[in-house]
């Protein structure tokens, strides 16, 4: 079965959050359970991409509105992912080196996804299915089906995953123009409030959409940014499915980014080990318990309200624990964390910026997670926590929800809570402190954590019934 996942991020290549995640480690796992899974991707000028080999397999060059293009498909030679990894360069407008964020970023989106379609309309390919990733590759079902250029590819079943819908990449219909030619009467598919929204244009030409957690797709039906009456109508053609984690990436048994590797059999040296490294580094007593968060410092991931909430518990539990924070993102956000750890040196220490290799040893050396997020479509900050042991304080809501358990409850191994507010996140602080306490109960739980799989095994298994089940009906 030939897939082509598309999307903006793919990780090692390039990654601003977990859909870099999961688009780097779930078509490894479909070749491994016997699919011919590829990875399609715009070129980046960055690091990994400067350092492979790539081989220009197609050349051609196609129309956006009335401008011409040219565009290349550069193919990575040794598949060195576990994968095909094919990069669409586009010269002067995707060659460069972020991901997001550019003026004519509509521009880039549009011309990658006009390159898609043209390459395997002229090049006679027939993939099974396309499995496209959040907005930046939504035109494609609507193109795919409503558009003459690309008839011969109109029974191609295509796949979208949601990964964040609180993102549209909604633009106006003066650009529409941009757009191969299509079908008058479809015109109404890619509308959504007076505009072309490329998300709500993907959930209702997709042959089937999913969203990375059961709970998130429930929560699209009340918090969307304005499509909360599209995913009402069109739940039933939807699927939620948990994302997997790259075990052969996350596993502290192996990893080569922490300076003491530790397994389920013998968990606590190796953690101590990588905490007292960690508490060096950073100047922090190691005999206090480690609370740390790391991500996007965002409205969505709750980061506004760590700086209140971790003043508020170093008070009032009188400087027994401490934190360590990773993240980079809303300036307000990044300055009132800097203020709060001048303002508790011994307790509190940030560090603004993106770090690949402290994240892991964050992971593997804090005692605690804390994800105050107000929305989480998946997360997989809990997932990676989880397989180093650490335990996760989370609130309750998309798949933090559906991968953590309170300690309370039977069988259960994290902390949980309801509100995205200082109060609930200062109280879950005291109960991980008393957790801390009682190295019986820690020990027990990061027992259980570790005997966990979150592995892609499982998940990989889903989107692949998924296909079959879509190509059965052609
Ligand atoms: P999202 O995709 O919404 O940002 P996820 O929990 O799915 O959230 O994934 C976040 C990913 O990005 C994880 O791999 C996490 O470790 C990583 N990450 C986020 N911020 C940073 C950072 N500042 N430094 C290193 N890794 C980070
Ligand atoms: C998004 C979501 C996050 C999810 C990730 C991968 O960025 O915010 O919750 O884990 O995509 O699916």
């Amino acid at each position: 079965m030939r897939i082509y996942h598309l999307s903006a991020e793919c990780y090692p290549v390039a990654k601003v959050g977990g859909l870099a995640d999961v688009v780097g480690a779930l078509p490894k796992y479909q070749n491994q359970a016997g699919l011919n899974a590829a990875v399609v991707l715009p070129y980046y000028n960055r690091k990994f991409v400067r350092e492979h080999q790539f081989d220009i397999v197609f050349e051609a060059s196609s129309l956006m509105g009335t401008e011409r293009f040219d565009f290349e498909i550069l193919k990575e030679r040794t598949n060195v992912l576990g994968f095909e990894l094919y990069l669409i360069r586009v010269p002067g407008l995707i060659d460069r080196e972020e991901v997001y964020s550019y003026p004519d970023e509509r521009e880039q989106f549009i011309a990658f996804q006009i390159a898609f379609l043209d390459w395997i309309n002229w090049s006679q390919q027939r993939p099974d299915i396309i499995h496209c990733h959040d907005h930046h590759t939504g035109l494609i079902p609507f193109l795919l089906y409503h558009s003459v250029i690309y008839k011969r590819l109109k029974n191609t079943p295509t796949v979208f995953t949601i990964h964040n819908g609180q993102y549209h990449g909604a633009f106006s219909w003066n650009k529409a123009n941009l757009l191969p030619e299509f079908d008058p009467a479809a015109a109404g598919l890619l509308d959504w409030a007076g505009g072309i929204n490329p998300l709500a244009a993907a959930v209702k030409c997709s042959s089937r959409y999913t969203t990375v957690s059961p709970s998130y797709l429930n929560e699209l039906t009340r918090q969307s940014n304005g499509l909360e009456y599209l995913f009402y109508l069109e739940n039933w053609r939807a699927l939620g499915i948990v994302n997997g984690i790259d075990s052969e990436v996350w596993n502290p048994d192996k990893d080569s980014m922490i300076p003491a590797r530790y397994s389920a059999k013998k968990i606590n040296p190796g953690k101590q080990q990588n905490k007292l490294a960690l508490c060096q580094r950073f100047g922090l007593d190691v005999e206090k318990p480690l609370v740390s968060f790391i991500g996007r410092l965002v409205i969505e991931k709750g980061a506004d309200l760590l700086p209140d909430a971790i003043a508020h518990s170093i008070r009032e539990l009188e400087g027994q624990v401490n934190f360590l924070l990773l993240g980079t993102g809303d300036k307000d956000t990044e300055e009132r964390l800097k203020i709060l750890a001048e303002q508790y040196p011994e307790n509190c220490k940030v560090y603004i910026g993106y770090d690949e290799e402290l994240s892991h040893q964050i992971y593997a050396g804090a005692d605690f997670l804390l994800m105050p997020s107000r929305v989480e479509p998946c997360g997989l900050n809990q997932l990676y926590s989880l397989r180093y042991g650490t335990v996760p304080i989370v609130r309750s809501t998309g798949g933090l929800q559906d991968t953590v358990i309170d300690f309370g409850e039977e069988g259960g191994y994290g902390i949980r809570f309801d509100q995205p507010s200082v109060a609930d996140i200062s109280y879950s602080i005291s109960r991980a402190l008393a957790v801390y306490q009682n190295t019986d109960q820690l020990q027990l739980l990061r027992k259980r954590m570790m005997a966990l799989d979150f592995s892609w095994n499982q998940s990989a298994g889903q989107y692949i019934q998924l296909y079959k089940s879509l190509i059965s009906q052609l």
